[in-house]
């Protein structure tokens, strides 16, 4: 027998705009979900997504809280007369999904997936209301999402003020890239010990491999106003891939990396991930190498 996968999806959002986005993600995210869990004739989810003052009087209403939210989770333990187990309700707020993918820098569809995710391990009985139960969710949330492929840090706590301004920047220099021959726009955004932070963009040549990388346009300026030291790099590109930095420019941004040097990237949609520069360039070569000690 076939199992049920049900997931209704209600908008009572106020608007249609990008709905058909909202509701594939939303639906995605909690497909994925639920195949981190045992249904054995299946399970049904519904799932609506409302405004601002709908989520307010409902977290009014259910929780005596008198103020909006992002997500409500109301969990049913029932069973449908074909045995698939009802597992309750997930309530977005489309105007607060919206309102956090900005501030965090990030697609609405992300947030709507991550919201999802969340609300339906609430369904699934866990909750973050002690460290121990915390870690837990924390966990099977970046398990799923890194199922889900739509991201790879999970974790809001690392997307710091600094970050958010590099990657700020790194996506505003998209614009000033000159890549009439790829075509393909990369924007970079470096914060060095001193704190201040250097920007740059790919710089394309008629004879190709004349061509500059923007992280490197970044570092270039960077070392020429007597900086040394790189903290982190931030490198935005318009594709729909990341633009992790190229060997050549691992290679010379290895040069001034501190030993915690970290590299952002950043899609063409927003999206972006983190992760140490030493993973990206495992034993570098350095100086100190060839016994040249430049400290
Ligand atoms: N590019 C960068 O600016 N940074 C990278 O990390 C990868 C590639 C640029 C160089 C060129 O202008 C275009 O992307 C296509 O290779």
């Amino acid at each position: 027998m076939k199992k049920i996968k049900e997931i209704i999806f209600v908008n009572e959002s106020g608007s249609d705009e990008g709905i058909k986005e909202a509701e594939k993600y939303v639906k995605k995210a909690v497909k994925t979900a639920a195949g981190f869990f045992k249904f054995p004739a299946g399970y049904q989810v519904s799932v609506t997504l409302v405004d601002e003052d709908h989520i307010r009087e409902l977290n009014r209403e259910y929780r005596s809280v008198d103020s909006s939210t992002d997500v409500l989770s109301f969990p049913l333990e029932e069973t449908d007369p074909r045995g698939a187990r009802i597992l309750g309700d997930i309530v977005l707020c489309r105007d607060v999904a919206v309102r956090q993918a900005e501030e965090f820098c990030h697609s609405l569809e992300r947030e709507l997936s991550y919201l999802s995710v969340h609300s339906f391990l609430h369904l699934m009985g866990y909750d973050h209301m002690d460290d121990e139960e915390k870690l837990k969710m924390r966990s099977m949330e970046k398990r799923i999402m890194r199922k889900m492929g739509v991201f790879k840090n999970m974790d809001r706590t690392e997307a710091g003020k600094e970050d958010l301004e590099l990657i700020r920047l790194a996506t505003q220099m998209l614009d000033m890239a000159y890549c009439p021959y790829s075509g393909y726009h990369v924007g970079a955004a470096l914060l060095t010990s001193s704190g201040k932070i250097y920007t740059g963009c790919n710089i394309e040549n008629a004879s190709y491999s004349a061509t500059i990388c923007a992280e490197r346009t970044a570092a270039v300026k960077a070392v020429s106003e007597g900086e040394r030291h790189f903290v982190k790099v931030a490198i935005a590109c318009s594709g729909d891939s990341y633009a992790y930095p190229c060997g050549v420019c691992r290679q010379f941004l290895n040069e001034f990396a501190d030993d915690d040097f970290e590299v952002i990237v950043i899609k063409g949609s927003g999206e972006w991930e983190k992760c140490p520069f030493r993973e990206l360039l495992p034993h570098g070569f350095r100086g100190k190498d060839m016994g040249i000690d430049l400290e």
